[in-house]
């Protein structure tokens, strides 16, 4: 039937008949807050590029969890700012390292929570790569050797989750039989699988002082014209022994995200990204769009492209406006 039997609008006259008939929503069990640690003590230091987001340190990042916990979000991803930075990240896989006490103190103080750890050298090495450089190459094997032992040291700490970032080949396996031979075949693993050597991650690379030194990542993250590749990619992951997998960024890879939700039956994240997140930001603030409905659609899109999982700057601010639900939409 056609028009004017058929009229789409019947469905469209009021908020409630327009819930009733809704597709797709975002709830506040989706999200995951991304949180940096640095050392210190009652450090609370706003990240330009990104407002509202703050570096904390670790007494800080306890009250923050908390308020998020408060506001319904399930989990947090931390990434971890150490001081000290060398050319082997020695500080990823420390006993005493900022991420293991960020995740022991949130482990006592917010059991509840769900804590995933981001898994890379980046941030811990002082040429910014994800892995271990030898004449200005990211080499593959020994770097997923550090990195296995970064997850582990990461899972003694208390974290459920260990998200390893890096796209070195073979590093999910490596971390599998790291954990399950140490005693911890409970942690997942959530592979970052699909992730491409983005222009969106630049606010990040402040905020975690990881910009490499030298060249860029593309010699290790995905390029951004490949589609079939990132389907590959996640199969490997899968194999290799992932819980879960991860596309990032989300909104340029949505058809991406929608191979990953057709093809795979496991959990499936997806990381609006530090520059995703500041564009909106930016021209919110310029007046030029409308800074909570563009983000709340956005977070709706990577929803209904088939994310479970968002991770997102925005999660506070979005779980505040579930909380305060009605007739939003
Ligand atoms: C580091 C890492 C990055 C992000 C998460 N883990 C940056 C990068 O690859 O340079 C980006 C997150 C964001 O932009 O919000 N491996
Ligand atoms: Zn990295």
């Amino acid at each position: 039937m056609s028009f004017p039997q058929t009229r789409q609008r019947r469905f469209r006259r009021s908020a409630a008949l327009r819930a009733m008939v809704r597709e797709t929503r975002v709830t506040r069990d989706d999200l995951v807050l991304p949180l940096f640690v640095v050392e210190g003590k009652g450090v609370r230091d706003p990240v330009s590029s990104m407002p509202g987001v703050h570096r904390h340190s670790v007494d800080q990042l306890v009250l923050e969890c908390k308020e998020a916990q408060d506001l319904g979000v399930p989990a947090v991803i931390l990434f971890g700012v150490p001081t000290h930075k060398d050319a082997r990240g020695s500080g990823a896989d420390a006993a005493d390292g900022i991420t293991q006490r960020a995740v022991e103190a949130l482990k006592r103080e917010a059991p509840d929570l769900v804590v995933i750890t981001d898994v890379c050298l980046c941030e811990y090495t002082d040429h910014g790569h994800c892995g271990l450089v030898r004449d200005e190459v990211v080499e593959n094997d020994p770097s997923v050797a550090r990195l296995a032992e970064t997850a582990l040291s990461h899972a003694r700490a208390g974290a459920d989750v260990v998200a390893p970032s890096d796209m070195m080949d073979g590093r999910v396996g490596a971390i599998r039989t790291r954990l399950d031979e140490s005693g911890f075949e409970d942690v997942a693993i959530l592979a970052y699988a699909a992730k491409f050597a983005s222009a969106y991650y630049g606010p990040f690379r402040d905020a975690a002082e990881s910009t490499p030194a030298f060249g860029d990542r593309r010699a290790y993250q995905m390029d951004p014209p490949n589609r079939r590749e990132a389907l590959r990619e996640m199969r490997l992951d899968l194999e290799e022994g992932a819980d879960a997998l991860m596309v990032k960024p989300a909104l340029p890879y949505l058809d991406v995200l929608s191979d990953a939700a057709r093809e795979f039956d496991v959990p499936l994240a997806a990381y609006h990204v530090s520059g995703e997140y500041a564009m909106i930001h930016a021209a919110a603030e310029r007046g030029w769009i409308d800074g909570e409905r563009a983000m709340d659609e956005a977070l709706l899109a990577i929803k209904r492209a088939g994310a479970d999982l968002i991770l997102t700057y925005a999660a506070m601010d979005v779980a505040k406006r579930i909380a305060g639900e009605g007739s939003r939409q």
